[in-house]
């Protein structure tokens, strides 16, 4: 008997830089990249065509690249350009920040100087909720939250340093300095938890290598947009064709 065709749904959420969408089979959702940049939580916004199709395709590469090493992730494939196909997750509300050296927020907030080394790496905790600003969680708010169980805690942290230590090791190859990231997770229908949301320059910083330490050419992730750069685009497309040299053949799936 032949298996019914994938075919797309409704739409089920749609966020600053992504759309969820149903589809016939309810074990999987489409996601459609977006071309908007946004800064400080959605009030500066711009339509940058081509970086959906981008963040998807970076996105995919490195989904595939953790999933190889073992991590548990959400991505179940690739669609068309920009669209990829994931596991629908019950998401925990946590952005959690690895940072390898001193950059952004971080700067404002310890007497830091920017592209300090840190080591081990930082990880922080914010809660993710718009209204409030995504703010900063100590210990304590964390366990006000009840958000999480400890051993979800403990193995959430142990995933993000992993992801964080094979990218940093993957990336570095590529002359692409992993400053930072913000990973979230979510549990699947056994309880599991995986990676989920995205892993491009939307969410991480990333210097370049190839060029001096102090010239602004150096920045190709979404600071560039943050810090009125320009040129994010292209920045974003020189990440890409570095990481797809890479090679790593994400899953295709055809609707
Ligand atoms: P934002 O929520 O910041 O506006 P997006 O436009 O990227 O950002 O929306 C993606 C939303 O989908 C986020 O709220 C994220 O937590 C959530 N999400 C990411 N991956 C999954 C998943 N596999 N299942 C369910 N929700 C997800
Ligand atoms: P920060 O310097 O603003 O704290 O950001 C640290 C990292 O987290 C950086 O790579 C950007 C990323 N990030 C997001 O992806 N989403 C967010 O909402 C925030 C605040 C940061």
């Amino acid at each position: 008997m032949d298996t019914p065709a994938l075919a797309l749904g409704s739409l089920l959420h749609e966020g600053k830089a992504k759309r969820f969408h149903a589809t016939t089979d309810p074990r999987l959702c489409a996601v459609e990249f977006k071309d908007t940049a946004t800064a400080s939580n959605g009030r500066h916004q711009v339509r940058l065509p081509g970086k959906g199709k981008l963040n998807c395709r970076i996105s995919a590469q490195l989904f595939t690249l953790l999933e190889q090493s073992g991590l548990p992730t959400h991505f179940q494939g690739l669609l068309g350009d920009g669209w990829m196909l994931v596991r629908p997750l019950r998401m925990i509300p946590l952005e959690v920040v690895l940072r390898n050296r001193a950059a952004g927020s971080l700067l404002r907030q310890l007497p830091t100087v920017a592209g300090q080394q840190l080591e081990p790496p930082l990880l922080d905790l914010y809660f993710k909720d718009d209204a409030l600003g995504d703010p900063f969680l100590s210990e304590a708010r964390l366990a006000t939250l009840n958000i999480v169980t400890s051993r979800e805690r403990s193995q959430l942290e142990t995933m993000a340093r992993q992801v964080n230590r094979t990218l940093h090791q993957v990336l570095g190859k590529l002359a692409l300095d992993l400053v930072d990231l913000k990973l979230e997770f979510g549990r699947d229908a056994s309880g599991q938890l995986r990676l989920a949301d995205e892993l491009s320059p939307d969410n991480c910083r990333l210097w370049d290598e190839r060029q001096s330490p102090d010239s602004p050419g150096r920045i190709l992730d979404k600071d560039r947009f943050r810090q009125g750069l320009g040129g994010l685009v292209d920045a974003y497309e020189e990440i890409n064709r570095r990481i797809q040299t890479l090679d790593l053949k994400p899953r295709r799936v055809w609707l």
